[in-house]
């Protein structure tokens, strides 16, 4: 198993990506803590861990707040003793015209996409430099290399998780890596959300793959980054969006 005995955080653990990263790094033998604000989803999916004869445990965190941050990472270390891996992939959409959008908004929508990664890894990190090793995956998208219309905060969260996956990356190494995952069209509910894949067809077209990603293609992915196999890949943003952007 790949992860045997490691213990990782995702961040935004009780659906689509996280979820199915939460259930890949359990299968690989890590104890996972499952994040979210929905207590009833993070439950089933520590179930369905647990089912699969994985270790896992829920906290109910709204990773907006500050203090709920610094909980997430105490209530992990109290339950498991340590920390090896931090996925920061809670995320929220904003759909609002840059001339529109209310300051109250932008402030929500780079709390929950940036700041929450933020204040994670300022609690992760020093645990992760004192036992000499750590991962840290961020969550960027498509959205960090160019916008889209209507979609000005979300895009401008995007494009700043990304540099502050290259600032991280260059201020906690050598013992900590961090990289970004920057998934493309995957069918998650935050998708479904807005109308489902079929509103966004024109990205399917446009991807040699020819189809919408699965949560399970981002979860092999951050796999990848969480384990040694990685070892030489740290500060970039790796697009997992079937050639969208090629
Ligand atoms: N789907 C795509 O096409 C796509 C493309 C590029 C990037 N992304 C990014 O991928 C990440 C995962 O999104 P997804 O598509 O898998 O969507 P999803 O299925 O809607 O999952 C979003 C997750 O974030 C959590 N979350 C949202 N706001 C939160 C908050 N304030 N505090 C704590 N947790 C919060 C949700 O949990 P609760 O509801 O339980 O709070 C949920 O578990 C996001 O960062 C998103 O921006 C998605």
């Amino acid at each position: 198993m790949k992860l045997q005995d490691k213990v990782a955080i995702v961040t935004g653990s009780t659906s689509g990506m996280g979820r199915a990263t939460a259930e890949l790094f359990a299968k690989e033998g890590a104890k996972v803590v499952v994040t979210g604000r929905n207590e009833e989803r993070a439950k089933a999916v520590v179930d369905a861990i647990k089912a699969e004869g994985g270790e896992a445990m829920y906290l109910i965190v709204d990773t907006s707040n500050v203090e709920g941050c610094k909980v997430l990472v105490d209530k992990t270390i109290e339950a498991y003793g340590t920390l090896d891996i931090l996925v920061n992939n809670a995320g929220m959409l904003s759909m609002s015209p840059v001339a529109e959008v209310s300051l109250e908004e932008w402030d929500k929508v780079f709390k929950v996409n940036v700041t929450s990664a933020l204040y994670l890894m300022q609690q992760a990190a020093p645990i992760m430099k004192a036992k000499g090793k750590g991962v840290i995956i961020n969550t960027a998208s498509v959205a960090s290399f160019a916008a889209h219309h209507g979609f000005g905060a979300y895009v401008s969260s995007k494009h700043a998780i990304a540099g502050l996956t290259k600032s991280m990356a260059f201020e906690l190494g050598p013992e900590i890596r961090v990289n970004a995952i920057a998934p493309g069209l995957i069918h998650t509910a935050m998708v479904d959300s807005i109308g489902g894949v079929g509103v966004l067809q024109f990205m399917i077209d446009q991807c040699p793959v020819k189809r919408a990603g699965k949560p399970e293609d981002i979860a092999t992915v951050a796999l990848f980054l969480a384990t040694d196999d990685s070892a030489f890949i740290d500060g970039q943003v790796i697009k997992v969006d079937g050639g969208y952007e090629c």
